[in-house]
């Protein structure tokens, strides 16, 4: 996979006064017509930047939402054009489409460090059905292509593969360019002990990344409500906290795979409990697996935070993937944000990822000790499963002694 990730990069190209076509991923929560968390956006600007400096005609392209093929005014980017004006300082021009003859003239016109962002791709069908006809309409005029969505990397969509194969070529922005690196350190090259961390109500999501981890992983911590899933392969009592029946034998099958390959998988050893899903609520903890009847495991409890501190602090690679407790409740949070300090603290490599967990290491305040914050959600999965990303593959690939 090595050779895979070592892809011509923004710096290497020659952009003065040539019309660059940026993939981005600017999919960012929108309210009122207002960009109420603005991370996606930041994490593109030194790629704007550069290519500012660089004096290339820029155009931004990014999808937001899942608006099927039809134009939505609630999923417009216009309001991430006035966020990312304002973050750069610079007028940030908007069309109200990304093909078409305005559009052509636009691109056209647009003149040397000046920045035009298309409207919502998904607006068109082409762009998810990754139509030909479509990708040559919006992107047939670029003159060098640039992607630095990681976080759409998983999606063979006309503007993450159409374009670059058009263009015969295709360059990492710096955001993703950053991905790969950390990445390909954790995945390739990490050192040991690996300890990965993961989360999250389904175990469905996870499979293939277990899976991956047991090759290469020390020690897989699983918490959250996947948990349970585990718990009943085991023959454990877990009351009516969630579960997903039909995978009870995949788990099975994980749990064995993990003993045969010598990996330490390891549950949680308590369980902090409530009747109800709800703020507020009574909560106890019980050991793991004897949730009593019409409870529900909700966080992990103080004994499995301490074994898990324990071996975050022995770690030397850390991945983090997932929520150890219903966390956006106050009542259940503790578990991810002790595991957030723990992750924090350690003098490990990490690298973590996904909605919530970053989440939790924000409310932890301390998302600025940790090695890599990935943006990507579905890629970064795919990633840690060992599958490649529709849209690395097809940047251009470096030379390399690796
Ligand atoms: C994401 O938010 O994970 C990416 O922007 C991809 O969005 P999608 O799942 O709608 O393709």
């Amino acid at each position: 996979m090595a050779e895979t990730l070592a892809r011509l990069s923004i710096g290497d190209l020659d952009l003065e006064e040539k019309h660059l076509f940026v993939r981005v991923d600017f999919n960012v929560p929108l309210k009122q017509g207002r960009v109420i968390d603005d991370t996606r956006i930041r994490a593109v600007l030194p790629t704007i930047e550069l290519a500012v400096e660089r004096k290339a005609c820029i155009v931004l392209a990014s999808h937001l939402g899942r608006p099927e093929g039809e134009r939505r005014q609630e999923f417009s980017l216009r309001p991430v054009a006035d966020t990312l004006s304002t973050l750069l300082n610079q007028e940030v021009a908007f069309v109200e489409d990304c093909i078409g003859s305005e559009v052509k003239e636009r691109v056209k016109t647009l003149q040397p460090g000046r920045i035009l962002l298309l409207e919502n791709l998904r607006f068109h069908k082409g762009e998810t059905q990754n139509d030909p006809d479509f990708s040559r309409q919006l992107g047939g005029w670029a003159e060098e292509y640039v992607n630095d969505a990681f976080g759409t990397a998983h999606r063979a969509h006309a503007s993450v593969v159409g374009i670059p194969q058009i263009l015969g070529r295709g360059a990492a922005g710096l955001l993703m360019k950053k991905e790969l690196e950390y990445l390909s350190r954790v995945l390739l090259h990490p050192r040991h002990p690996v300890v990965a961390i993961l989360g999250g109500a389904k175990v469905s999501d996870k499979i293939e990344v277990i899976r991956n981890l047991l090759s290469f992983a020390d020690t897989i911590l699983v918490g959250g409500g996947m948990t349970f899933t585990f718990f009943k392969a085991q023959g454990k009592t877990i009351g009516s906290s969630i579960v997903e029946v039909e995978k009870v034998e995949v788990a099975r099958e994980l749990i064995r795979s993990a003993e045969s390959r010598g990996v330490t998988l390891k549950f949680p050893v308590d369980n902090l409990v409530a009747q109800e899903c709800q703020p507020g609520v009574k909560t106890h903890v019980v050991n793991a697996g004897s949730i009593e009847k019409n409870w529900m495991g909700l966080d992990i409890g103080p004994c499995t935070i301490e074994e898990f501190q324990e071996e975050i602090s022995r770690a030397r690679t850390i991945i983090w993937n997932g929520p150890l407790g219903v966390f956006e409740i106050d009542d259940f949070a503790r578990g991810t944000v002790e595991i957030a300090r723990a992750v924090a603290q350690s003098r490990a490599l990490s690298v973590v990822g996904g909605g919530a967990s970053v989440s939790a290491l924000v409310k932890a305040g301390v998302q600025d000790q940790i090695s890599h914050i990935s943006s990507g959600g579905g890629a970064l999965l795919q990633f840690l499963a060992g599958q490649t990303l529709p849209g690395v593959e097809i940047l251009t690939k470096r030379e390399t002694k690796e």
